[in-house]
């Protein structure tokens, strides 16, 4: 029986998994997760980073996220980064070697954890994905942009392929965004208790119950008794009823 507070299958930190003893030696920035961005448009992925949780991670240290534009790399006078397919077909394909150049450079300076391909081909990004590579401290988000990219890119230094979902955006920068933000929302210390992460929709394989704030009666539209009785543990099991509830409802496929 699936309940809000069953975890199993996924990968936590020790400090949702040991809270008490975590807040007893907190181990300042162990947890840092830096993170290199490669693309063709670097600039589309500005604004999210810049504002709300994302941007208080990197303010606070807990995240570093660094941007490279692909054209930095480019090992000819045109700085071309993309080239017509060999065979024919429609559509250019990024190049091997500006790639390879960014790469290499950046893992002279640093070991790193993953190389991270955003591809729609790749496997689909969930919950249990985002808490297994949210451990990681470095890693490389290379975004495919046009037809993608040289296929030796990807059998020389990719480790992961991820997708977002069944649908064909225009290249992999939103996705990357949409990837890091559901990463560094877990790194320990960048939600507070009030927020925690294992609140969250998915986090134990339930959808999140409804959530109810002030005025108690809105317009004849009141809130349910039990969120105004005080009564903790009857709130609690009236969040995993409905929780429980709306899950059969909307996602019957994660009740398995
Ligand atoms: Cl990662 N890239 C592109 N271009 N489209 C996608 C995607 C990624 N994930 C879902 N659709």
């Amino acid at each position: 029986m699936l309940s809000r507070f069953n975890v199993k299958n996924y990968g936590f930190h020790p400090h949702e998994l040991f809270p008490t003893l975590y807040k007893l030696f907190p181990i300042p920035y162990l947890y840092t997760m830096r993170i290199d961005i490669i693309s063709v448009v670097p600039e589309l992925m500005h604004s999210p980073f810049a504002g709300s949780i994302m941007k208080r991670a990197q303010e606070a240290g807990l995240a570093e996220v660094h941007f490279h534009n692909l054209r930095d790399y480019t090992t000819n006078t045109y700085k071309q980064v993309d080239d017509y397919p060999y065979g024919g077909g429609a559509g250019m394909v990024l190049m091997v070697a500006p790639i390879d150049k960014c790469i290499s450079q950046l893992k002279a300076e640093r070991e790193y954890d993953a190389v991270i391909y955003m591809t729609p081909d790749g496997n689909v990004l969930n919950q249990g994905m985002a808490n297994a590579l949210s451990l990681f401290q470095n890693i490389i988000v290379l975004c495919g942009h046009y037809k993608g990219v040289d296929q030796r890119v990807r059998d020389m230094f990719v480790t992961h392929e991820i997708s977002i979902g069944d649908y064909v955006l225009s290249g992999g920068e939103l996705a990357a965004a949409v990837l890091c933000d559901s990463l560094i929302r877990l790194i320990p210390g960048v939600l507070g208790n009030e927020t925690s992460a294992l609140t969250d929709s998915f986090q134990d394989g339930l959808l999140a119950p409804p959530v109810y704030t002030r005025p108690a009666d809105y317009k004849g539209h009141s809130v349910p008794d039990i969120l105004t009785s005080g009564n903790t543990p009857k709130v609690e099991n009236w969040r995993e009823e409905q929780a429980l509830k709306i899950t059969k409802q909307k996602r019957p496929d994660l009740l398995g």
